[in-house]
């Protein structure tokens, strides 16, 4: 734990996502499988939002990205071109005394089995192996022989079936250099020694772009990347004060990179990766062209030859999950009562906005309630609240993230108004029940920093 870790703890992370349904862990009923989880509704509404937000900045906003969707399982010949055959490794270590199994370069993450739990290799009872190279990719059979010949994996990078199709896409996208592709996607990774819930696990959503552009121009495309990235993770509400940018040294970069940099986050366990941003030079493109026979290059109009250069930005959705709850959550006391209310960013935030009728025997508030939430979710992820009192109906909401709340009430059975309620402030205004729609769609598009920011 770095000493400068935020004070919530990943407990109290999933602790909130297990009671209001967020994330559940995987298989539950059978005791679970490590290091897997479940997304629950609310937990898919903010994945989905996440995933849209990303795809927006990275495509839709842009006039020189593509996307693509390629298969989970490819060719087992481009893992070895890629090099993951050979090389996506981890270094492992057996302790012989408590049987556990950790990754040699982590050892200080690492946790004993014996009781109580040491560090490996803290005592001298911890008798740990020599380390070896264990690959991190799953592998799978494909037909009914299982056999050598038969081995295929499931893809630990959604990087590698951009590459294949370089060709494909530079053909028909009518882009030149420097030009991406972007892609979203499940990849696999049997992880060592998982862990801290969503932040290290087996299966995640990667979000990569491939950008290919002219070699002479990579360094100036590889540092654009990282300021734009940051900036991306900043409008999304991650407060300045818990992100960084860490260049690796040589000896930490993945066997394709000739640069990285990683955007780090301050996770409750300290500093940790949250995206990569890999300036991977040729590499891909030409081990793809080696091993495959075709030339993966771009040809200019003037008829000169070239391999582009690729800078990557690499994330997970999981890895932007967990940021965006430990940067939300906070506890405060209000009134005399606790409150628990996650501040995230309106855009991010699972529901957008509770419809509240006061008192819900009454017909005319009732009435008047439905009709609203009705009209609000043929455009939004709204709900529609009319159990308990309102106090516990506004903190279910705030524990959720909803930024408003419109409550029905006497008076809108009077003027046809209706209370909003602010999440963050707790300021309440009135507005017309007819105008509610319009001040939501403005809302939705205003700029929003965190109140939680120093
Ligand atoms: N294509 C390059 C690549 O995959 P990486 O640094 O191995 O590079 C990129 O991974 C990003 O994917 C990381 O910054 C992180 O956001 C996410 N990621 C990697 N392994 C993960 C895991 N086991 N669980 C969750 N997210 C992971």
């Amino acid at each position: 734990m770095s000493e400068t870790a935020q004070p919530v703890t990943m407990e109290t992370i999933v602790s909130l996502c297990r009671r209001r349904g967020f994330v559940f862990p995987s298989s539950e009923i059978y005791g679970g499988l490590g290091s897997t989880y479940d997304y629950g509704h609310y937990g898919v509404l903010m994945k989905n939002n996440i995933r849209s937000l990303w795809f927006r900045a990275m495509v839709q906003e842009r006039d020189d990205i593509v996307a693509l969707d390629s298969a989970i399982i490819l060719n087992p010949s481009v893992w070895e071109a890629s090099g993951h055959v050979e090389v996506f490794a981890d270094p492992l270590v057996d302790c012989r005394t408590c049987k556990l199994r950790f990754r040699a370069d982590k050892l200080e993450d690492g946790r004993c089995g014996r009781k109580p739990s040491k560090r490996p290799g803290e005592t001298p009872d911890c008798d740990l192996t020599e380390a070896r190279q264990f690959n991190l990719m799953f592998e799978t059979h494909v037909g009914a022989l299982r056999d050598a010949s038969s081995i295929a994996y499931l893809r630990p990078e959604t990087a590698q079936g951009i590459f294949v199709n370089f060709k494909n896409v530079a053909q028909l996208a009518r882009r030149k250099p420097p030009f991406g592709i972007a892609q979203t996607g499940k990849s696999f990774r049997n992880e060592i020694t998982p862990g801290n819930f969503l932040f290290r696990v087996l299966e995640f959503e990667h979000m990569e772009m491939e950008f290919f552009v002219p070699p002479a121009d990579v360094t100036q495309w590889y540092e654009y990347w990282i300021e734009q990235r940051l900036a991306w993770h900043r409008g999304l509400g991650l407060r300045d004060e818990n992100l960084r940018v860490r260049e690796h040294s040589a000896e930490e970069r993945s066997h394709y990179s000739s640069a990285t940099s990683d955007i780090e986050y301050l996770y409750p366990i300290g500093w940790q990766e949250l995206e990569g941003v890999a300036n991977r030079g040729a590499y891909d493109l030409t081990q793809h062209t080696e091993h495959s026979g075709t030339k993966l290059e771009w040809i200019d109009p003037d008829g000169n030859r070239y391999t582009p250069y690729v800078v990557e930005p690499a994330v997970s959705i999981e890895r932007i999950f967990v940021a965006l709850l430990c940067d939300a959550y906070h506890e405060e006391v209000v009134s005399d009562r606790e409150r628990v209310v996650l501040r995230l960013h309106p855009q991010v935030a699972p529901v957008k906005a509770a419809i509240l009728p006061l008192v819900p025997r009454d017909e005319g508030m009732s009435t008047r309630a439905r009709a609203l939430y009705e009209e609000l979710r043929r455009h939004y992820l709204v709900e529609h609240d009319d159990s308990g009192q309102i106090g516990r109906r506004y903190r279910r909401q705030d524990e959720i993230g909803t930024p408003w709340a419109f409550t029905i009430d006497d008076q809108t059975l009077e003027d046809e108004t209706v209370t909003v309620r602010d999440r963050d402030s707790l300021a309440q205004e009135r507005l017309p029940i007819g105008g509610v729609r319009e001040w939501l769609d403005d809302a939705l598009e205003r700029d929003w920093v965190s109140p939680q920011s120093r």
